[in-house]
C-alpha cells in the first residue's frame, strides 16, 4: 500500500506498510515479549484460581473482547479489491486532474456493497449495490462513492435517515425487509414519490446482480471538472463492465441466498485469485456548465434523475482493473473510509442538495465508526501524495509530527506552507435567500417522466420480472392502504403495469385520477397526455 507519509519529515518514506504477520519464530505478546504457553492460564496450584497477575490471560482476553467496530450505518456488506486505472488521456482537454493524463497509472481500492443488510447478511439480495472506488493519485485521494444505479430515493439528504430507517429491518422484530412484511419501505416510497425511479430500477432485474463483476457503477451526482485553462464542465461518471451487465433471476437469487451467502464475495476473490481480473471502462458524460445547471430540460442537480446516453454519450477515459484480492478484511475492506469530498484538483462537487448532506455524513460517521479523527493514517486509507496538514493529536494519533508551529504563517518552523491552487474551486453563482419546504425548482417535482422512459426501454421479459417483483414485494405488505397508495404511484408509470399488479395482488385497478401525495408539474401533466395504453 502507499508510503508513509507521516514521517518526521512529511514526506514519503517509502513502502512501510505494517504487517503484524504471523510467521516470526517466536510467539509474543504485544509489546514483543517472548511467551512460553498460550494455552494454558496461571493457577494457584493445577486446580486454581486462576491468578491475575497472568499478564498474557488478560492481554489476551481483553483484546479480544474489543475486536468489533460498529459495522457501517449502511453499506456494511461489502466486498473489496486492489486494483489499477490506466486513463486514456481523453478527459485532459476538460480536467487537469493529474491522474487522468495519458497513460498514467493509479492504484485503487474498490469496495463493493449491498445497502440494507447486515454486516453477516446475504449477497443476492434485491437491494442497491455500492461501487466505491479509492484512487491514490499522486495529487491527492479522489473517491468516487458510487452506486450500481444511477439515480437515487431522495432529491434532499435531509430525508437519508427517513429513508434508511424505512428500509432496515423493522425495528419490533429485527427482521430483514426482504422475506418479510414491508410496509415501511413501501409507506415511504410511496408516500415520497420521487423515489419512484429508484425503486423501479431496484424492481427491475438491476436489483439482483448476477456477480460484482457484472455490474455498472454511477457517480449519480454531477460532478464539475475543471480544466487547465479554469474552463469548467459538467460530467456524470459511468463504470461499464468489461464483462457486460447480467442479472439473476428471482429464483436463482433465492437458491443462491440460501445455499451461498457469499456467493459475491466469492465469486470476486474467485475470479481475480484465478487471474480473470474484472475490468471496467471509466467514461463521462460531458454536460456543458451553464448558469442553470440544466441540460435539455434535465435538472443536473437532481440525483432522481438521469440524462439518457443518446442525449450525451457516455466518453471512455480509462480502463480499472482489479488485480489483488485484500490480504486482511479487516484492515482493509472494514476499515475503509471513503468520502464524497475526497477530491483532487480538477475534479469538484456541485450544489445537488442529495450531494450537500453527504459531504458531511461521511467523515462524521467515520469519527465514530473508525474511533476518532485519525483513520485517515489507517494504511488503506493513506493518501500517496505528501501530507502538510496542520490536524494534530486525537484519538489514534500514530504520526510523530515534528515542529511547534502548526499553523500559517509563522516564524518558527522555517515559515509557512504555500497555500496553491488545489482540489476546491469555488465557482460564482448568484445565490438566493435562505429557505425551507416545497421550494425546489418544478423540475424537482416529475417523479415520473424518468421512470416511465425506463419502463419503456424494457423488453418484454424485463417488464415481466419487473411486474413480478412488484407483486412479489406487495404481497409482503399488510397493511392495505399502503398497497393501494402504491398502485396508484404504478399507475403513474404505466397503466399496464398498474394493472398486472393489481391482479396480481387480487386487488381492484385504481381508477380515475391516482391520488398521490405530490401534485403533478406542468412537465408531468404533458408526459400524462402521451402514456399508451398496453396490453
Ligand atoms: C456509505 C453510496 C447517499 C450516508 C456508502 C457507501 C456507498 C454509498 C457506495 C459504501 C462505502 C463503502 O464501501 O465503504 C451512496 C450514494 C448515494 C448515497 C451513491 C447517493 C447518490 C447518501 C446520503 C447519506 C449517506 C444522502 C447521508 C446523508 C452514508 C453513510 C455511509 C455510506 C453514513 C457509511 C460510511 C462509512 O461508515 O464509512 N454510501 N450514498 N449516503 N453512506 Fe452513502
Amino acid at each position: 500500500r502507499g508510503p508513509d507519509p507521516f514521517t518526521p519529515t512529511g514526506q514519503p518514506s517509502g513502502d512501510t506498510t505494517e504487517t503484524r504477520a504471523q510467521g516470526g519464530a517466536y510467539l509474543t505478546t504485544a509489546t514483543g515479549t517472548r511467551l512460553p504457553d498460550t494455552d494454558h492460564s496461571l493457577k494457584a496450584g493445577p486446580r486454581g484460581p486462576v491468578l491475575l497477575r497472568d499478564h498474557h490471560l488478560r492481554e489476551k482476553i481483553t483484546h479480544f473482547d474489543h475486536e468489533r467496530i460498529p459495522e457501517r450505518v449502511v453499506h456494511a456488506r461489502g466486498a473489496a479489491a486492489h486494483g489499477v486505472f490506466r486513463a486514456y488521456g481523453t478527459a485532459a482537454n476538460v480536467t487537469k486532474a493529474a491522474f487522468l493524463a495519458k497513460d498514467v497509472e493509479t492504484p485503487v481500492f474498490v469496495r463493493f456493497s449491498t445497502v440494507l443488510g447486515s454486516r453477516g447478511s446475504a449477497d443476492a439480495v434485491r437491494d442497491t449495490r455500492g461501487f466505491a472506488t479509492k484512487f491514490y493519485t499522486s495529487e491527492g485521494i479522489f473517491d468516487l462513492v458510487g452506486n450500481n444505479i444511477p439515480v437515487f430515493f431522495i432529491q434532499d439528504a435531509i430525508k437519508f435517515p427517513d429513508i434508511i430507517h424505512a428500509g432496515k429491518p423493522h425495528p419490533d422484530r429485527e427482521i430483514p425487509q426482504a422475506q418479510s412484511a414491508h410496509d415501511t419501505f413501501w409507506d415511504f416510497v410511496s408516500l415520497h414519490t420521487e423515489a419512484t425511479h429508484h425503486t423501479l430500477w431496484n424492481m427491475s432485474d438491476r436489483g439482483i446482480p448476477r456477480s460484482y463483476r457484472m455490474m455498472e457503477g454511477f457517480g449519480v451526482h454531477t460532478f464539475r471538472l475543471v480544466a487547465e485553462d479554469g474552463a469548467t464542465t459538467l460530467v456524470k461518471f459511468h463504470w461499464k463492465p468489461k464483462a457486460g451487465v447480467h442479472s439473476l433471476v428471482w429464483e436463482e437469487a433465492q437458491i443462491v441466498n440460501g445455499v451461498d451467502p457469499d456467493f459475491h464475495r466469492r465469486d470476486l476473490a474467485d475470479a481475480i485469485e484465478a487471474g480473470a481480473y474484472p475490468e471496467w471502462e471509466f467514461g463521462i458524460q460531458i454536460l456543458p456548465d451553464t448558469g442553470e445547471q440544466t441540460f435539455e430540460g434535465i435538472d443536473l442537480l437532481d440525483p432522481t434523475k438521469i440524462v439518457p446516453e443518446e442525449l450525451a454519450p457516455v466518453q471512455p477515459i480509462g480502463l480499472l482493473t482489479l488485480n489483488a484480492n485484500p490480504a486482511n478484511f479487516f484492515a482493509e475492506t472494514e476499515q475503509v473510509a471513503f468520502h464524497v469530498g475526497h477530491v483532487v484538483p480538477g475534479i469538484d462537487v456541485t450544489d445537488d442538495p442529495l450531494m450537500a448532506g453527504r459531504l458531511f455524513s461521511y467523515l462524521d460517521t467515520q469519527i465514530s465508526r473508525l474511533g476518532g479523527p485519525n483513520f485517515d493514517q489507517l494504511p488503506i486509507n493513506r493518501t500517496h501524495a505528501p501530507v502538510n496538514d496542520m490536524l494534530r493529536d486525537g484519538m489514534h494519533q500514530t504520526a510523530v509530527h515534528t515542529g511547534v508551529a502548526p499553523y500559517r504563517p509563522n516564524s518558527l518552523d522555517g515559515g509557512c506552507p504555500f497555500q496553491a491552487p488545489g482540489g476546491y474551486v469555488e465557482v460564482p453563482y448568484p445565490v438566493e435567500a435562505a429557505a425551507r419546504g416545497r421550494v425546489a425548482p418544478a423540475s424537482f417535482d416529475d417523479h415520473f417522466s424518468q421512470p416511465r422512459l425506463f419502463w419503456l426501454s424494457m423488453s418484454p421479459v424485463e417488464q415481466a420480472h419487473i411486474i413480478a417483483a412488484y407483486t412479489f414485494e406487495l404481497s409482503k405488505v399488510f397493511e392495505q392502504t399502503i398497497r393501494e397508495r402504491q398502485l396508484q404511484v404504478l399507475a403513474r408509470i404505466d397503466p399496464y403495469l398498474c394493472e398486472q399488479v393489481a391482479l396480481g395482488l387480487g386487488l381492484p385497478v385504481p381508477e380515475g385520477k391516482p391520488e398521490v401525495y405530490v401534485e403533478p408539474s406542468p412537465a408531468l401533466s404533458q408526459v400524462g397526455k402521451t402514456w399508451p395504453t398496453k396490453g
